[in-house]
């Protein structure tokens, strides 16, 4: 008896001990509100907007989607002539020539997202070994979405003093191990919105990850709608039910 309350006291004591260690790495998940959070909510289609830009115009440089088509954007509210204009702007492989040499030419409205490098390989040689990871369904690929990719975003602090850190490494304190191969993409002004918000970095971020869950998630709304309207059809099965039965039965005493 006095063996096993020695052992219990043990293990309790080693949990003791244990615990700060667990709750230093444990970093807090920012936990940010979302136009598109809740039962009724819909993507924020102007911060999707300037989302778009800023993956254009600071992601695009290391990461594809390569799930996404430039029509695709129509779902953000872009109209057709402002998508081929886009599409129109970025220069895209188009097979081969006579000579059997690659061609290039102006993407259209029906074409992939461009990706800045050709193959993974080209992509890794770029970012001193690290893979930008294709950005089309990362909100879903990781744990917390999008709260988690606005940690990342807004998460590049100094490493604290005594944190070793290896060389073309960045610290970001949301990232697991602190230690990423992406240097910090978005600061203050990095992008210039032509409808008058703030270029802050957290509106910035707020913006690129409203965008990316739109991206990974583009029936988000469709597939809400339809909840509710599921649920108001039981509603009403269950009055016609239950009406019936008072009718059927009504005769019975
Ligand atoms: C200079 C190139 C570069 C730019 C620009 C860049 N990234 Fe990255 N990104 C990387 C690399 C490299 C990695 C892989 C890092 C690693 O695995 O250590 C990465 C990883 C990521 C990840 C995955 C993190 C994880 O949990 O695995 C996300 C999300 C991400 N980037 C989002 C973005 C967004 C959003 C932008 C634009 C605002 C952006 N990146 C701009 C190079 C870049």
């Amino acid at each position: 008896m006095g063996k096993l309350r020695t052992i219990l006291a043990g293990v309790f004591a080693a949990g003791l001990l244990a615990a700060p260690v667990v709750a230093e790495e444990d970093i807090a998940m920012p936990n940010m509100k979302w136009s598109f959070d809740k039962i009724f909510g819909t993507y924020d289609l102007a911060a999707a907007q300037r989302g778009f830009q800023v993956y254009s115009n600071v992601c695009a440089n290391c990461h594809s989607m390569k799930l996404m088509h430039y029509r695709d954007l129509s779902g953000i509210g872009l109209e057709p002539e402002q998508i081929k204009a886009i599409a129109a702007g970025v220069t895209v492989p188009q097979g081969v020539d006579d000579q059997g040499a690659p061609k290039e030419g102006p993407a259209t409205a029906a074409s992939q997202f461009k990706s800045p490098f050709a193959n993974d390989q080209a992509a890794r040689a770029a970012n001193g070994g690290a893979l930008p990871p294709d950005l089309s369904l990362i909100v879903n690929a990781r744990e917390g979405g999008p709260n988690y990719i606005y940690g990342l975003m807004t998460g590049f602090v100094p490493a604290p003093s005594g944190f070793k850190m290896q060389d073309g490494m960045y610290y970001n304190k949301m990232f697991p191990g602190h230690q990423i191969g992406m240097p910090q993409p978005l600061q203050d002004g990095t992008v210039e919105y032509t409808d008058g918000t703030s270029n802050s970095l957290d509106q910035e971020a707020h913006d690129v990850v409203t965008f990316l869950s739109w991206a990974a998630n583009p029936e988000l709304v469709e597939r809400k709608q339809m909840g509710v309207r599921v649920i108001l059809f039981l509603v009403f099965m269950t009055g016609i039910t239950y009406a019936v039965k008072r009718k059927v039965w009504s005769d019975v005493h």
